[in-house]
């Protein structure tokens, strides 16, 4: 019998890139092949992200489109996984009937049964979000062959770089947040999950690992991790999982700046393998703004954990996220956005424009920024941040530093620093992909580094 293809096609964040994996895993097991023609697949899932409108809009715009694929082909089933089918649930199927599931971001570990019910009884919408919701036990496999290259989500089919969720949820409630709304609430995993997890990973040839959550530095505190430690925290996972023999590099994301601690900002100086990059989003550069975004921090705390980096991992790499045009953000509070963005001259950032989202409550605040206002202070704040992450990047030239190798072939090669900066080499080198070698950086462009090897004598 001729095997059924499915096609993942993910939007938004890391913890989605990482649920597409775990349910490209699970259709294994219901007799799947990943295929790589979305349109051709026998079964198509768009996992989803509503952090945005556009990224709804995005989703939306792709289901109407996928309409006229399954007209032709009425066994094609799709389902739609993550934020959007959690937020909007069956008015997804009251929108677009061609629609056969959808899952909500607590249900991806029973997508291969919810299937099975939606061909034998029509479509279904399942999205409960339980407040004792415990994440799911799950081992992956590695099976990637060589170069492998995975269409349901390409950072992920890298043989060295994996990511490994560790918690779920988030019970911050930042004003113009959904992600409480679709993700429920803030739940850790086992330590013995995620050490079991990360360990396989190694023992297949992954060298690095990332710990995903949305606040990770909450990890811990509304469940109990560790059957013999109450106090379990971050800062304890941190070191357990980088003792996991053959792990070169360990990164995490993301950190609420509010919960973070002095132990968890000296894992930096103490843990070897822990890279010296750090992800801390701001938002916005007022305390005004800040308090109305409910972030719990001022300005001057914020400044003070940069300090403390600093101070314990003077070579740290920080980028940030920041929202421009939150409501009732005035000329002034945004040049306080911009003096922040000079004092720390973050090495990279993610900016966006303040959008509107369902249930959230900075929806119902009244004084909205006009979209040109917003337009004309995304764009003076980009343009900043370019110049100034080009500047950073000028600051490796002559220097040396470990990159571990990503791709290499007869044109040349590329890998990263610890800082998480892309380096390429113009020559084909004679290690292998995986391994971490010394290059001295020659040229620092907008996006990337270019190096060459440095002979150890
Ligand atoms: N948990 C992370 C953020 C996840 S969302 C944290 O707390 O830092 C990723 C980024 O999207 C946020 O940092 C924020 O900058 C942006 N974002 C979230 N909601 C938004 C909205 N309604 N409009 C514009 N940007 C938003
Ligand atoms: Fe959203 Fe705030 Fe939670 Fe981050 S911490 S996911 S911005 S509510
Ligand atoms: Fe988007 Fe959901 Fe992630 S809203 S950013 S996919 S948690």
């Amino acid at each position: 019998m001729e095997q059924k293809t499915f096609f993942i096609k993910t939007f938004g964040c890391q913890m989605n890139e990482r649920d597409s994996e775990i349910m490209a895993q699970s259709l294994a097991g219901y007799g799947f092949i990943e295929g790589m023609d979305m349109y051709a697949a026998d079964l198509v899932i768009l996992n989803t992200c509503s952090i945005r409108a556009k990224a709804e809009q995005k989703v939306m715009s792709l289901l109407g489109y996928l309409r006229k694929f399954k007209e032709k082909r009425p066994d094609m089933q799709i389902c739609v996984a993550g934020c959007v089918a959690q937020q909007e649930g069956a008015r997804i199927i009251e929108r677009m009937p061609h629609v056969n599931l959808v899952i909500g971001t607590q249900n991806i570990y029973d997508l291969g049964a919810l299937l099975e019910k939606s061909v034998s009884q029509g479509s279904q919408v399942v999205t409960g979000l339980k407040n004792d919701y415990d994440i799911p036990r799950f081992l992956p496999e590695i099976a990637l062959p060589e170069n492998s290259f995975s269409a349901t989500s390409p950072a992920l089919s890298s043989r060295f770089r994996k990511f490994v969720t560790i918690m779920q949820g988030c019970n911050n409630y930042c004003t113009y947040c959904v992600v409480p709304y679709t993700r429920g609430r803030e739940v850790s995993r086992k330590v013995k999950d995620i050490v079991d997890e990360v360990k396989v990973l190694v023992n297949s040839g992954i060298k690095e690992i990332t710990l995903l959550g949305q606040n990770v530095n909450s990890y811990g505190k509304t469940n109990q991790v560790d059957p013999s430690n109450a106090k379990y925290a971050f800062a304890d996972l941190l070191k357990d999982v980088s003792e996991i023999s053959g792990l070169a590099r360990l990164r995490f994301t993301t950190s609420n700046p509010k919960d973070l601690t002095d132990e968890l900002m000296r894992c930096f100086r103490d843990i070897k393998n822990l890279c010296a990059q750090f992800h801390l989003p701001v938002q916005a550069g007022s305390d005004r703004t800040l308090q109305r975004m409910n972030r719990k921090y001022t300005v001057a705390q914020y400044l003070e954990k940069v300090d403390k980096l600093h101070e314990y991992c003077p070579e740290i790499a920080l980028t940030t996220d920041v929202i421009v045009g939150f409501p009732g953000e005035t000329d002034e509070d945004f040049a306080e956005t911009m003096n922040l963005l000079e004092t720390v001259r973050f090495h990279g950032s993610f900016s966006f424009k303040y959008s509107d989202r369902p249930g959230t409550r900075a929806s119902q605040f009244e004084d909205k920024v006009a979209e040109h206002v917003k337009s004309e202070r995304l764009a003076l704040f980009q343009k900043r941040q370019d110049e100034i992450s080009i500047e950073r990047n000028r600051e490796y030239l002559g220097k040396v530093k470990k990159v571990m190798i990503e791709e290499n072939d007869t044109t040349g090669a590329k890998g990263r620093t610890e800082t998480n900066h892309i380096v390429h080499f113009t020559e084909p080198l004679s290690s292998a992909p995986g391994d971490i070698v010394n290059a001295r950086i020659f040229f620092a462009g907008q996006h990337s580094l270019q190096g060459k090897i440095e002979n150890q004598h």
